[in-house]
């Protein structure tokens, strides 16, 4: 049931190109230059005049409502607050019948996120989910949604997941600057052209895998790690800095690179790893001024870039090649060589990485 592979994880790790595809089949129409959602269609109206998107989720989930905030942000200008379901259902958060509230969950069973949802349809709010697992109380409980379609996920550590959400949630503000008038035809029709192209650029992405083997030999017993992205990436560096902690049991954080020099820049010495996104669109220049700080203080730089790059390879320790893309889609490039690391060091330490220990595929308690 592995399909061959030594775990769940890997299997779903590579699963990713065709998943994705599962995700946009039906939806993206590129050579028509149309995305069709029937849950959005039919809910426009509360989309474009909502006051502002609440994105709601824990975990990875979370990390992708974050991804979120960004492209609707930047695509379909709508405002959007990104919230920890346990936090924001705790909080007598003011919510009015204006605003949207989205549910991002894989199981669709997270105690959180379901009385998130329903404090805030209490309050008037429309709700829309998204969802993997088809009928789950999460997509029952909400007024719309759109599921992932990645197909089962039994690795408790969420891969397959985060990047058909990320998918969704791309389709999703493609769809809304489209209506709301924000997209020249040629702009909105170079990035559903571009979003065809994600899943063999995934698999592409996955070629590195060799190359990340050997890379997290040279780290597996490191004791802390620290993972660096900006803008788009800075998200993906929280989940490459979860993915770690949660199979491999490293102590690891996430931060945006430029607030290294607020605090964490003093935990760098030659026994500090440190994971940074610097892909070449998206504050590239101020990503590599980064990296002379960490090298200058002696840490040890692995960085993801763009095909081709001279520049960081001249300065990092290792060097992990994405292919090229808009810069809104390289969450779901860069997300992958981080995924196969994790998952290289968890089973060099004899972790347990379908199940790691004290964790629960679905979280149902609070
Ligand atoms: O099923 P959900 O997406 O609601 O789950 C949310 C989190 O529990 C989940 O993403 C968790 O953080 C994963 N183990 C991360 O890999």
């Amino acid at each position: 049931e592995k399909g061959g592979y030594d775990h769940f994880m890997l299997k779903e790790i590579y699963e990713q190109p065709r998943a994705i595809k599962d995700t946009y089949r039906g939806r993206l129409l590129a050579d028509q230059g149309l995305v069709k959602m029937s849950g959005i269609e039919q809910n426009m109206e509360k989309f474009i005049n909502a006051n502002r998107i609440i994105i709601v989720a824990c975990g990875t989930s979370w990390h992708a409502g974050l991804v979120a905030e960004y492209i609707f942000e930047d695509l379909a200008r709508i405002p959007v607050e990104v919230e920890y379901a346990s936090e924001f259902r705790y909080r007598n958060p003011v919510i009015t019948d204006k605003d949207v509230l989205i549910a991002i969950s894989q199981s669709g069973e997270t105690a959180d996120t379901l009385a998130a949802i329903k404090l805030a349809k209490e309050k008037g709010a429309f709700v829309f989910g998204v969802c993997n697992v088809v009928g789950s109380s999460i997509a029952r409980e909400t007024d719309a949604g759109a599921y992932t379609h990645a197909g089962p996920e039994i690795g408790v550590a969420s891969t397959k997941a985060f990047t058909t959400q990320i998918t969704v949630l791309t389709l999703i503000a493609l769809r809304l600057a489209k209506a709301k008038g924000e997209f020249s035809e040629t702009k909105y029709r170079e990035y559903l052209t571009e979003l065809e192209t994600i899943p063999s650029k995934v698999e592409k992405s996955l070629e590195s895998n060799a190359l990340i083997e050997i890379i997290a030999d040279v780290y597996k017993d490191s004791t802390n790690c620290l993972y660096l992205g900006r803008g788009y990436n800075f998200p993906v560096a929280l989940e490459g800095a979860l993915k770690l902690k949660e199979i491999s049991y490293i102590h690891a954080e996430g931060y945006p690179a430029a607030e290294m020099k607020h605090g964490p820049i003093a935990l760098i010495d030659e026994h500090m790893p440190v994971f940074v996104i610097a892909t070449k669109k998206g504050h590239y220049e101020k990503v590599v001024s980064n990296i002379q700080e960490i090298k200058s203080r002696k840490g040890k730089i692995i960085a993801i870039v763009t095909e081709g790059d001279e520049q960081v390879r001249d300065l990092a320790d290792h060097v992990i090649e994405v292919p090229e893309t808009l810069e809104s889609l390289t969450p779901l490039l860069t997300t992958i060589p981080l995924q196969l690391l994790s998952y290289h060091i968890a089973v060099m330490r004899g972790c347990n990485v379908d199940q790691p220990r004290n964790l629960a595929k679905s979280v149902t308690v609070e």
